[in-house]
């Protein structure tokens, strides 16, 4: 469907000027010739862009612009100013106005600044619907994605869910397990119950049996008291064993004869407590690895990992990005602000170690440290810009060079260039304007100013 715009002008001829350039760019353009009539139009066909006319007789552009904004505050407004008006026209943006154009004007600035528009008409209304979204869940459990492989994750999380069946979540840091996790128990039937974590890495051994199974008083010195462990407390929901991989070989068969059987004993107990629990596992460990060097018992790894949800590594789904980090934006209260193409697409030529941890806590501290409501390619920092980024960035031409860290004369470089042109084209002037994308007289030119020579003709 055709965005509609509005145009108001009462200058006809300027009018029809600008309605034939936007039918051109593809838009259904309305007209009229004043305010007031204006108005009817507008509420008749709700318009997503308004341009209109500062200096108009009746009702003038600034009256228009606030009863627009009264109707619908959405709807984005565009004015028209005469050369020199420029106090109005920021008069006029702090009213609501989009952006001013300045007569005369030409095509291409009349184009762009209606796409900017629109382009940012469309990014607010997907951050309204996405808020929404995050409102209704009320807290921050919602895996994003829409790559192929997290579509894939996604149609297993929502068949094992709500199962009983235990799953095992591997993925390198960063990739999004814990969220998993929670996501498979929220899914489910015991979302009601509580979800339990456990990091069996970052719990000393000594500890970590009594912590997942609890202890009875007077077990071992300083046990002074009965304690419940993990696996109590998660009875009737879902207890998430992280790290996994790391769990000491000789509390594997503890832990196995408890999904098994589905009990377990107290350290220093002596008798054993049924209980009702899901377990989801996770690990970044090489896991096979494990197996083969027998620190992983394999009965263990197949009990734990009755269903495997491997996360894919952030490198391998470049696409989910932009999705992210407006998703990372509405989560951390920016949802006005917005990454440019620029900037994405160095994001998207980043390698990202860290996973989607590493570009969420980016994109936090860039909405920290903003200049404005759009970040660009400059705001991100040089890791992101150079380092091991090889593929070039479209937007960003000049990094087909690489100029010296204290700067290069431009003068020079373009010397070089043409220069360069020039051999490689048999120093045929024709054939090296053509090369360069300028005219041949642009080229006899520039080897006049800097005394350019074909090799045979020397000075
Ligand atoms: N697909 C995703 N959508 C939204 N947020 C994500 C996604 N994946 C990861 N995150 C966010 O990234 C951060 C890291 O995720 P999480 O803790 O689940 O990773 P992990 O795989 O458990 O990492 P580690 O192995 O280091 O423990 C969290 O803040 C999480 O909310
Ligand atoms: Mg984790």
């Amino acid at each position: 469907m055709k965005h509609k715009i509005l145009l108001i002008d009462d200058d006809v001829s300027l009018r029809r000027v600008l309605e034939y350039n936007l039918q051109e760019a593809g838009y259904a353009v309305y007209t009229a010739s004043a305010a007031e009539e204006a108005l009817q139009t507008f509420d008749s066909i709700s318009p997503v862009l308004v341009i209109t006319d500062m200096k108009m007789p009746g009702m003038d552009g600034m009256e228009l612009l606030k009863a627009v904004k009264e109707r619908s505050p959405d709807t984005m407004v565009i004015m028209i100013t005469a050369f020199g008006s420029v106090d109005v026209a920021v008069e006029a943006m702090k009213a609501g106005a989009y952006d001013y154009i300045t007569k005369p004007f030409n095509r291409d600035e009349l184009r762009l600044t209606v796409a900017r528009a629109l382009q940012l008409r469309k990014l607010s209304e997907e951050n309204r619907r996405l808020k929404s979204e995050l409102s209704d869940k009320s807290d921050y459990r919602t895996v994003i994605g829409s790559s192929k492989g997290m579509e894939r994750v996604f149609e297993v999380v929502r068949k094992v869910a709500d199962t009983e069946v235990s799953v095992l979540i591997t993925g390198e840091s960063g990739t999004g397990k814990e969220l998993v996790a929670r996501s498979i128990h929220h899914h489910s039937s015991r979302s009601g119950s509580p979800f339990i974590a456990i990091n069996c890495a970052a719990i000393p051994r000594e500890l970590l049996e009594s912590e997942l199974f609890g202890h009875v008083k007077g077990a071992f010195t300083g046990a002074i008291k009965d304690k419940t462990g993990k696996f109590q407390q998660a009875d009737g929901g879902t207890l998430f064993l992280d790290e996994v991989g790391d769990l000491p070989f000789e509390l594997q068969p503890k832990l196995l004869r408890a999904l098994q059987e589905r009990e377990v004993e107290p350290v220093g107990g002596s008798k054993v407590e049924r209980l009702d629990v899901r377990v989801v596992a996770a690990t970044n460990l090489d896991i096979d690895k494990a197996l083969a060097d027998n620190t992983f018992r394999e009965d263990l790894y197949y009990r734990l990992a009755v269903i495997p949800i491997h996360l894919p590594p952030l490198r391998d789904r470049l696409e989910d990005i932009p999705l992210l980090i407006r998703y990372f934006c509405v989560k951390h209260g920016f949802g006005n602000v917005s990454f440019d193409r620029s900037s994405i697409a160095a994001l998207k030529a980043y390698r990202w170690p860290g996973n989607v941890r590493e570009l969420e806590n980016l994109v936090e501290r860039l909405l920290i440290m903003r200049g404005g409501d759009i970040i660009t390619y400059e705001e991100l920092p040089d890791k992101i810009c150079s380092g091991d980024i090889q593929r070039s960035l479209p937007t960003k031409p000049t990094s087909l060079f690489k100029l010296p860290q204290d700067g290069y004369s431009l003068e020079q470089l373009e010397r070089e260039v043409v220069i360069e042109a020039l051999e490689r084209n048999g120093w045929n002037q024709t054939a090296a304007a053509k090369f360069l994308r300028i005219p041949r007289h642009t080229v006899l030119y520039r080897m006049e100013k800097y005394g350019i020579l074909p090799p045979d003709k020397p000075a």
